[in-house]
């Protein structure tokens, strides 16, 4: 199993002098070793996810923007999975009593005020000083669940101690089953909820972007759990150390004692595959379209994958989500809740906690905005007739 980051670590890399000051809302920019712009920002200044976007790509080093924002090789999925998106037309009911709408989703028995899950995304520490800590506080400030990387650079007991809100993990098998076990049982103590096992990246895709700017994690930053680093590997080492099959699929849910979903299924016959394996649900993802370049958007892959598990377990869908509509166009298509990934990392690299806060806060006026426009009052409302169809070309 390959790992997140074509980097090298322990190199001088961002060489961060960091200066971070905190004055309530008021966040001043780290000042990274080559950042364009430092000036203060006011969270609520920026109004969008695509703001925050340019506004990360002013204010972090060129190396840490590029890891974040950067897709696979000639970056076609990356740029389709936002087209896909954007070529999804609303279809909206007027004359309806929108004064309260209901976002809330039930999921492994937890009612989440939003449909949306902060999506695992490795090595918080590149992206702001305070790193997997920040995302924690501002998670659980946000009223959101956030999966935590096998790829974070910060122990899950630290994270669990400042952590007020759900955490579930994200699983990377390791070579030594033990340590994938150990790895399991130190997330359930730590409180995670659920477990995503990324199924979509037996290497790691042609990231030549992130590769080009020498994406380096910064001194002294470690991943206290990838033992392919502690084993001496480098990261950017993608050969094959190790097979995970659909084998360790059914292995794992034996030990786990909490759900298991499969982030990174695409297709009806993996789908099925994974009911076989006794998953509790999948995540329609390609990995923030990182790996394997020309995949389909995931929105255009959602239909089949939601046809095919026909109700028996949650669908949750990443990739490319952007806006409230784009949220709504998800559970059009049978999601029960999407993942955003880069969007709160810009918040992160932006504001830290009060930067993941405001991105979610965003989110959540758009998702209440567009279900109010459209008529629907609940989630439950949202189906297939809330878009236009055919879909414009
Ligand atoms: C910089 C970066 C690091 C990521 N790290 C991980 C990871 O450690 N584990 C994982 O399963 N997925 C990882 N992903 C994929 C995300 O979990 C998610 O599928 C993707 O970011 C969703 O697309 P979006 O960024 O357009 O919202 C990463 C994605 C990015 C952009």
């Amino acid at each position: 199993m390959a790992f997140e980051g074509a980097a090298a670590t322990g190199t001088a890399g961002l060489a961060m002098a960091i200066a971070v000051r905190h004055t309530s809302n008021r966040v001043m920019q780290p000042t990274f070793a080559s950042p364009s712009d430092t000036s203060p920002v006011e969270m609520s200044d920026l109004l969008s996810v695509p703001e925050f976007e340019e506004h990360a790509r002013r204010c972090m080093p060129a190396m840490a923007y590029e890891f974040l924002a950067s897709g696979a090789a000639d970056e076609n999925t990356l740029r389709w999975n936002r087209e896909a998106f954007d070529r999804i037309r609303l279809r909206p009911r007027v004359l309806q009593d929108v004064t309260n709408v209901d976002t809330s989703v039930s999921l492994f028995g937890r009612t989440h005020e939003l449909p949306i899950i902060l999506a695992p995304i490795a090595y918080h520490r590149a992206l702001h000083p305070d790193g997997e800590l920040a995302t924690a506080q501002g998670a659980a400030a946000s009223g959101t669940t956030w999966v935590v990387s096998t790829a974070t650079t910060t122990t899950l007991e630290d994270i669990a101690g400042v952590a007020t809100g759900p955490l579930w993990f994200q699983l990377y098998v390791q070579p030594d089953p033990e340590i994938t076990k150990d790895l399991i049982q130190r997330a359930e103590s730590a409180g995670c909820e659920a477990l995503c096992l990324t199924v979509d990246t037996p290497v790691q895709g042609a990231r030549d972007r992130q590769a080009r700017s020498r994406f380096a994690l910064p001194a002294g930053v470690t991943t206290p759990y990838m033992t392919q680093l502690a084993s001496g590997r480098p990261l950017n080492d993608t050969r094959r150390g190790f097979v995970v099959t659909w084998n360790d699929v059914e292995w794992l849910r034996s030990i786990a004692r909490v759900p298991l979903l499969l982030k990174g299924i695409l297709t009806a016959e993996d789908a099925e595959r994974a009911v076989a394996a006794g998953v509790d649900g999948i995540i329609v993802s390609n990995h923030g379209a990182r790996n394997l370049d020309t995949l389909p958007a995931t929105i255009d892959a959602l239909p089949e994958v939601v046809q095919h598990i026909g109700g028996r377990m949650p669908v949750l869908v990443d990739g490319g989500i952007r806006r409230g509509t784009d949220i709504v166009k998800a559970i059009a298509l049978g999601a029960d809740a999407v993942m955003i990934g880069r969007p709160y990392c810009y918040g992160l690299a932006v504001g830290g906690a009060a930067g993941v806060r405001r991105v979610v806060e965003i989110l959540r006026t758009e998702l209440q905005l567009a279900m109010q426009l459209m008529g629907r009052g609940s989630l439950r409302e949202i189906d297939s007739a809330a878009l236009w169809s055919p879909p414009a070309r």
